[in-house]
């Protein structure tokens, strides 16, 4: 179960008639939400495509011992951060998902190599356009390495591609070298792709997908309080509070909120509008943000991600430590409230992986409704495109 609590702790900060206004044009904002091309992801998926996603699943790990996922953005965020809440810490599972094609920094990419050079591995690239760079220029590099120790007929085994179904780069290669391939559907971009071969491939490695589809479908049912929940942002954004800080207790959740952070940043940063997102885990950031939080300079409120129950039954002084953390979390709202600061409660009662992937499902919808709000397009992300021209240029000198 999940609970949504937007008013204890900032209702000083919202005009109850503006409120009231904005959200009851919930049912016109749906339609106008529905009416994008670009809503895929707000469609039922097919359940052979599951199955096939499952059977490609179980021949990687019955045959390699490591799966190179290759991608960035939406194109890896989602799979990444949602592996991570649900990873151990301490991991010596022998089946590893090393997760590259996020950095040109060339010595993470050489130590690659090295790596996985006495592996035995394959390769899972996946970008919707085909053509994003960090993902060719890895993708080249793993490739080389796999020439170097496999026959071309083997690499058919061994590289997987997902991307766009009938354009760009990617697409071809797996034409001309009839390449395994799983598509990125038309009307899904990348950030709300979640619920497609480019997220459950990877993680169909370690986890039943079954229950994802289930967890995020289930999602559906939250779409009112998505709903106010935008409604909330944009109020809050009137009163100059533009900076949206995500807060999580558990280390593991901290590249979730890298996933949430890309979701807010590239859907309603645009025209000059926008709320920027930022993140902090506590209690560690504590330490070092929370002054800033607390006493600093008002542009700031806070989304808090609280987890009622936990398997972890370690005791401090005779008392549970997630029943501590939870305290700390409790106190922190209400000491940040006193410092002006809003703060949003989600609060999941266990973090599984239905919740986890319900989760998923209202964010992108409040993401989207955001951007309805702020009157931009949620489905673009025109800015990203000018570093990219810049790139080309100076490699072109
Ligand atoms: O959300 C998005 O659309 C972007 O973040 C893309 O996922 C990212 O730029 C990668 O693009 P591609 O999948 O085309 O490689």
């Amino acid at each position: 179960m999940i609970k949504f609590d937007f008013k204890t702790y900032a209702k000083s900060f919202i005009n109850e008639e503006e409120f009231n206004s904005l959200y009851s044009r919930k049912n016109e904002m749906i339609e106008k939400l529905k009416s994008y091309e670009m809503t895929g992801w707000m469609k039922p998926i097919s359940p052979e495509l599951v199955s096939d996603i499952k059977r490609c699943a179980k021949n990687i790990k019955d045959n390699y011992d490591c799966l190179v996922v290759i991608g960035i953005g939406g194109s890896f965020l989602g799979s990444y951060s949602f592996s991570k809440l649900f990873q151990k810490y301490f991991d010596d599972r022998s089946f590893s998902v090393i997760y590259a094609g996020t950095t040109l920094s060339s010595k993470y990419l050489e130590e690659l190599q090295h790596h996985l050079d006495k592996k035995n591995f394959c390769i899972n690239v996946i970008s919707k356009s085909g053509s994003t760079m960090e993902t060719t220029v890895t993708y080249q590099i793993l490739k080389d390495l796999l020439r170097r120790k496999y026959s071309e007929e083997e690499l058919k085994n061994r590289i997987i591609i997902t991307t766009d179904k009938a354009t760009g780069p990617l697409h071809e290669e797996a034409m001309v070298h009839n390449y395994q391939t799983f598509d990125i559907p038309e009307n899904i971009g990348g950030r709300y792709s979640f619920l497609t071969a480019a997220h459950l491939l990877p993680l169909a490695l370690n986890y039943n997908i079954d229950d994802i589809v289930e967890g995020y479908y289930e999602g559906e049912r939250l779409i009112d309080i998505a709903y106010e929940y935008a409604v909330t942002r944009r109020l809050l954004f009137n009163q100059r509070k533009v900076v949206e800080n995500f807060c999580v207790y558990e280390e593991s959740m901290s590249a979730f909120t890298e996933w949430l952070k890309q979701l807010f940043g590239e859907t309603e940063g645009k025209d000059g509008v926008g709320i920027l997102p930022m993140s902090t885990i506590h209690t560690r950031d504590l330490h070092s943000l929370g002054q800033f939080v607390q006493e600093g300079n008002k542009i700031l409120f806070e989304t808090f991600i609280k987890v009622t129950n936990s398997d972890s039954f370690i005791e401090y002084n005779k008392q549970e430590l997630h029943r501590i953390n939870n305290i700390v979390l409790d106190s922190v709202v209400k000491a940040h409230y006193s410092g002006g600061v809003p703060c949003l409660e989600i609060e999941m009662t266990e973090l599984d992986i239905e919740n986890v992937s319900s989760l998923i499902y209202f964010f992108m919808l409040s993401a989207a409704f955001s951007a309805i709000l702020f009157n931009v397009d949620p489905f673009n992300q025109p800015g990203v495109e000018v570093y990219k021209k810049e790139v080309k240029q100076a490699l072109e000198k």
